[in-house]
């Protein structure tokens, strides 16, 4: 009786759908289990790896990864590579100290997807707003010497500055994206920002976004410009930051950093991958429109 009854439950559950609709479903869930596969490629494989390799797991890259780890921090390599191999990183370079002491001097993937060029020692990276600490050790740097005091008033340096209610806008207000020119009302062009003369013109006419009230907003390509005409106008011999920056304190420190890198050192530069710096431009933009919207509002709920 009870194997009766199993038997007719096995029967049951093997019942075979008719071949019609067999058919029918058999493509859909081949379907479903290869979708399903590229989405999990796609969520845990990188965006660096090459397609074939997202989607189909062939012709992944063997980024390799070289230099010194201290025993004690051995898993930092091991994380350090699998970003590599898992495509979340094309190439880059860490160093930590502990104590005082170097313990992770690491450098691994490539610098350049297009020609394969293994990322080195020597390689250059762009560090983008990174730059902002090294004009804040500039101004820093300047202060030391007497040069600049933080509380005074840009417009002691600079008298142009003093317009559009801007007369009251100190350099710490400036350092500390307090200055109320997060951005500029004109558009400015190429040639205007190769001229620097001309940009301290135009910096100089753009009237605080909010009123003279300072409020905090990211300065993101703004500071470095204000920043280097104030140095500019205190600086002795009249230089940027980029040249005080690569005449004084990199032979003082044997450090490499380039606010403008020169051409012959252009082959050590990793450029931006997968002609990415389109995106990243567009990116930019986006970044700052937004922003620019964020802050009229906010100026605007101010002023209600
Ligand atoms: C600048 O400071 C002076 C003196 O405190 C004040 O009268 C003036 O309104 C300030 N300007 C702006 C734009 O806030
Ligand atoms: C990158 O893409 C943009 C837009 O598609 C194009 O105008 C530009 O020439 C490309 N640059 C390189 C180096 O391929």
């Amino acid at each position: 009786m009870a194997n009766e009854k199993s038997t007719s439950h096995k029967k049951e559950f093997n019942a075979y759908p008719s071949t019609s609709i067999r058919s029918k479903f058999f493509p859909i869930s081949v379907l479903i289990f290869i979708i399903s596969i590229i989405i999990y490629r796609l969520l845990t494989v990188g965006p660096f790896a090459p397609l074939q390799c997202r989607f189909l797991g062939i012709g992944c890259l063997d980024p390799k990864v070289h230099g010194y780890v201290a025993p004690e921090f051995i898993d930092v390599k091991k994380i350090f590579t699998s970003h590599f191999e898992n495509g979340g990183e094309v190439g880059s370079s860490v160093a930590a100290y502990y104590n005082g002491k170097l313990v992770v001097d690491l450098h691994g993937g490539y610098a350049d997807l297009e020609t394969m060029r293994e990322y080195n020692k020597d390689t250059l990276q762009l560090v983008f707003s990174s730059t902002k600490v090294m004009t804040s050790i500039m101004i820093a740097y300047l202060v030391d010497r007497g040069l600049l005091s933080y509380d005074e008033k840009i417009s002691k340096y600079w008298p142009e500055f003093a317009q559009g209610n801007k007369e009251n806008v100190t350099l710490l207000d400036l350092v500390n994206h307090r200055a109320g020119v997060t951005y500029l009302d004109t558009q400015v062009t190429k040639s205007e920002l190769e001229d620097l003369d001309q940009l301290a013109k135009i910096l100089a006419a753009q009237p605080h976004v909010f009123d003279g009230v300072p409020l905090r907003a990211y300065h993101a390509a703004t500071r470095g410009w204000y920043l280097n005409e104030i140095v500019r106008r205190v600086d002795p011999k009249r230089r940027t930051i980029g040249q005080i920056v690569s005449e004084e304190i990199l032979k003082q420190y044997d450090l490499e950093f380039y606010l403008l890198l020169p051409q012959s050192l252009w082959s050590r530069m990793s450029p931006l991958g997968d002609n990415r710096s389109w995106s990243v431009l567009k990116e930019i933009v986006n970044v700052v429109k937004k922003l620019k919207k964020e802050q009229s509002e906010s100026s605007f709920s101010k002023n209600q």
